[in-house]
């Protein structure tokens, strides 16, 4: 089968067909897909009815996966409902159902309704995301993405000439924070430890720039943090305004891949204390750090 990308956006997005991944690719399909993903940012294959197993296999044909564990999630590995290398963005405990509305996994979780990059908190960031909807949602909990090349291309020249060399300062408690969810552990604190990550990222193979915002940056080196917190909840309200932005209504089986390094995502919200949502998600690790970090 020949992988074609329909644009599903003026700017990008794209829908694939001719890929099934319940089998192996060749070398000239992976290549066609991470071409598309370089192009496009993200890319959405529908009906794609997979195993775990064959959702690690399909990712890892764009370099090795990222362990979840316990500096992206306070989910303890006894409370896992997933295996190890699979991360459960579902709204369900260990035995498949969903969160009672005050548990503090559910609140963690509420997150993901914020404008982030994933593992922007990891010194070395994710490179793509796949998400799998094994079980999707009657209405509402749709995914946005926002292109943050065009959220860049769109900064004057004064503006981008003073973002070009901020590094910002991430860590889970900054996101969880901004939601006001309190009472971590020591554990937890030690987990969540901040990272640097500049501004301005250039992609590794298109050479594009894009604005690496994310929920999880809470301020900027050399800054006061009043004036960062400021400056970066404005810049994300640039970036994400509705032209940037893609809505993916899921089906069930869909499986989206979207490049950390140029796009930003949120989930919207859904009935989650009464509806099931079973998305799994793997997570292909990044090959750098984004600046060297603090000593
Ligand atoms: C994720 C995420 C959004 C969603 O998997 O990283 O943020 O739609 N998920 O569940
Ligand atoms: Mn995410």
């Amino acid at each position: 089968m020949t992988v074609h990308i329909r644009p599903l956006h003026p700017m990008f997005c794209g829908e694939v067909e001719g890929v099934d991944m319940k089998h192996p690719l060749n070398p000239d399909e992976v290549a066609a897909i991470e071409a598309g993903m370089d192009e496009y940012g993200v890319l959405i294959f529908h009906n794609q009815d997979i195993t775990d197993e064959q959702q690690k296999a399909f990712s890892r044909n764009f370099g090795p996966l990222e362990r979840p564990g316990a500096v992206s999630n306070i989910t303890k590995e006894d409370e896992r409902r997933l295996d190890p290398l699979m991360a459960d963005v579902s709204n369900l405990d260990r035995h498949h159902k969903p969160f009672r509305a005050d548990d503090r996994k559910r609140m963690f979780g509420l997150g993901n309704r914020l404008w982030h990059s994933d593992s922007s908190f990891r010194a070395v960031p994710a490179k793509y995301s796949l998400l799998s909807g094994r079980i999707v949602t009657s209405e509402g909990g749709n995914t946005q993405f926002a292109d943050m090349r065009a959220a860049y291309n769109a900064l004057d020249e004064k503006a981008k000439a003073e973002v070009e060399d901020l590094v910002c300062e991430h860590s889970l408690l900054y996101s969880r924070s901004k939601l006001g969810f309190e009472g971590l552990s020591a554990e937890e604190l030690a987990n969540f430890k901040s990272v640097w990550q500049r501004l301005v990222r250039t992609h590794p193979v298109t050479g594009r720039k894009s604005l690496y915002l994310s929920a999880h940056a809470g301020t900027i080196v050399g800054w006061q943090v009043p004036e960062a917190r400021i400056f970066l909840h404005d810049l994300t309200e640039d970036a994400t305004r509705s032209e940037f932005v893609y809505s993916h209504k899921w089906c069930q089986y869909d499986l989206v891949v979207w490049d950390n390094r140029q796009v930003m995502h949120r989930v919207r919200r859904f009935n989650d204390v009464e509806e099931v949502r079973d998305m799994r998600r793997t997570t292909v690790a990044g090959e750098e750090m984004t600046v060297e970090q603090a000593a």
